[in-house]
């Protein structure tokens, strides 16, 4: 395989892991939270939300590294990292720190306090607790998917400077 192959399979695995990924945040946001929030208040749906939310995590943390190789990958292939401080270009500065939002919550502050934090604050108020979680899925869901229309449209010419 040539360089040209190699930066079309990364681009192929970038948009697959974005589509697993994101699509899942979509689910949890859209269908998943909303529905535990019918149930009432019962710690019963917090389970629920635990059991369902770590097996979602787990993908979410092998599509996050996927989407991060590739992406990073790509960029110094086109050798366009100085795209971050070029203002037609600000869906990547946007794709990045969707990244790492993504990256710190899985990786560093869930294993080491919010999760259990989360457990706490469940325990005094499900409902509270949820509605909380609720609404941080809703703002990552807006940025996350700002970030793929801008992507798309900007990857295909869309320069909203001109
Ligand atoms: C470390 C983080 C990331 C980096 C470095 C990165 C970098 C890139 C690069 C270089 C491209 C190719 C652009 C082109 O072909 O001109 C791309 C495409 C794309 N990225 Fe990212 N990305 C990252 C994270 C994300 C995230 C979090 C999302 C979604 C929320 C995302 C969505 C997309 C989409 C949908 C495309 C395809 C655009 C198209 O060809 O139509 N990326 N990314």
């Amino acid at each position: 395989m040539n360089h040209l192959n190699y930066y079309i399979f990364a681009h192929a695995l970038h948009v697959v892991a974005v589509v697993i990924w994101i699509g899942g945040v979509a689910f949890v946001t859209t269908v998943l939270l909303p529905s535990l929030k019918k149930l009432g208040n019962s710690t019963n749906k917090i389970t629920l939300f635990e059991q369902l939310e770590s097996r979602f995590s787990f993908q979410a943390k092998i599509t996050t590294l996927l989407t991060g190789l590739s992406g990073f990958y790509m960029l110094d292939v086109i050798h366009a990292w100085d795209h971050y401080q070029q203002l037609q270009f600000w869906w990547i500065p946007l794709m990045t720190f969707i990244w790492f939002l993504f990256t710190l919550v899985l990786f560093v502050l869930e294993p080491l306090f919010l999760h259990r934090w989360f457990h706490q604050q469940a325990e005094k108020n499900s409902s509270k607790a949820l509605a909380l979680i609720y609404n941080f899925h809703k703002i990552l869901l807006f940025l996350s998917l700002l970030a793929v229309m801008g992507a798309a449209a900007g990857a295909h010419g869309f320069n909203l400077t001109r």
